[in-house]
C-alpha cells in the first residue's frame, strides 16, 4: 500500500516570483516539489539548473524531486544533490558511460532517493533490469520538453505493467506520471497504478491550488480497498 503523493511541477510556475510560487504550493497542501531539468540536448528546451534549485530551497521545506532530463546525467550528480535534491531521476535513455546501474548507484551512495525515467515511446522493458536499483520509476506520459501537453493515452498501459512486475518482483519502488496530468487523466493513471502525481499546468493554473491537490488525493487509486481487489482480478 502506497500512500499518494502529489507533487507540483515547477516548471509551470511564474519564473519572476518563485519564491511565492514554492510557498504557495507548500500551503496548497502539496507533498513534494518536482523540478524539471533540461539542458537543450536530449529534449528540445532548456529550463533551470542548480542556481534555481538552491534558491528555491530557502522557500519550501518540501522534498525536491528532481528530474534530469540531460544528456549526461552522471556529471551532474553531485551539484544537484549539493543544490537540495532528495529524489533525483534519470532518464534511461541518457547517455550513461558506466551503465544504468551505476548511475542509479551513485545516486543513492550521495545520500538521495534513485529514480529512473522513460520516455512514451520507450518500453517498459529497458528499464525493468534495474527494477532492484531505483526507489522511484518515472513513466513520462508526454514526450518531455514542455508543459501543457495532453496526456497520452498509452502510457496507461504502461503503468499497468509497472505495477504488476513490480508486485510479481516483490518491490516497492514508487511509480510516478508526469505529463498533461490533471483530474480526470490522474484517475487513470492511479486506477493503472500509479502512486506520485506530477502535475504542472492543472495545478499552478486552477483557480484554488489546494482544492485541486484534495482532488487529486482523493481520487479512487489501485490499492484503494475494493478498487484494487477488482483490477488485481484481471491479471
Ligand atoms: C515535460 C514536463 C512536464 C511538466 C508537467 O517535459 O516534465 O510534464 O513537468 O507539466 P504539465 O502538467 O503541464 O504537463
Amino acid at each position: 500500500m502506497f500512500d499518494r503523493i502529489i507533487a507540483p511541477s515547477l516548471l509551470a510556475a511564474d519564473f519572476a516570483r518563485l519564491g511565492d510560487e514554492v510557498r504557495r504550493v507548500e500551503q496548497a497542501g502539496a507533498d513534494w516539489l518536482h523540478l524539471d531539468i533540461m539542458d537543450g540536448l536530449v529534449v528540445p528546451n532548456i529550463s533551470f539548473g542548480t542556481a534555481v534549485v538552491s534558491a528555491v530551497l530557502r522557500h519550501t521545506r518540501l522534498p525536491f524531486d528532481v528530474q534530469l532530463m540531460v544528456r549526461r546525467p552522471n556529471d551532474m550528480l553531485a551539484s544537484f544533490v549539493e543544490a537540495g535534491a532528495n529524489w533525483l531521476t534519470v532518464h534511461v535513455e541518457s547517455e550513461h558511460p558506466d551503465g544504468v546501474r551505476s548511475t542509479l548507484a551513485r545516486i543513492r551512495a550521495a545520500g538521495c532517493k534513485a529514480g529512473l525515467a522513460l520516455n512514451p515511446k520507450t518500453p517498459l522493458s529497458e528499464a525493468e533490469p534495474f527494477f532492484d536499483a531505483i526507489d522511484l520509476l518515472l513513466i513520462m506520459s508526454v514526450n518531455p520538453g514542455f508543459g501543457g501537453q495532453a496526456f497520452l493515452p498509452a502510457t496507461v498501459e504502461k503503468i499497468e505493467s509497472a505495477y504488476v512486475r513490480r508486485a510479481a518482483a516483490g518491490l516497492s519502488f514508487r511509480i510516478e506520471i508526469d505529463g498533461g496530468v490533471n483530474r480526470e487523466t490522474a484517475a487513470m493513471g492511479l486506477l493503472a497504478g500509479a502512486d506520485v502525481l506530477v502535475s504542472g499546468t492543472a495545478l499552478f493554473r486552477a483557480s484554488d491550488m489546494a482544492l485541486a491537490i484534495r482532488e487529486l488525493r482523493a481520487l479512487p487509486g489501485r490499492d484503494t480497498p475494493n478498487v484494487g481487489a477488482q483490477r488485481v482480478a484481471q491479471f
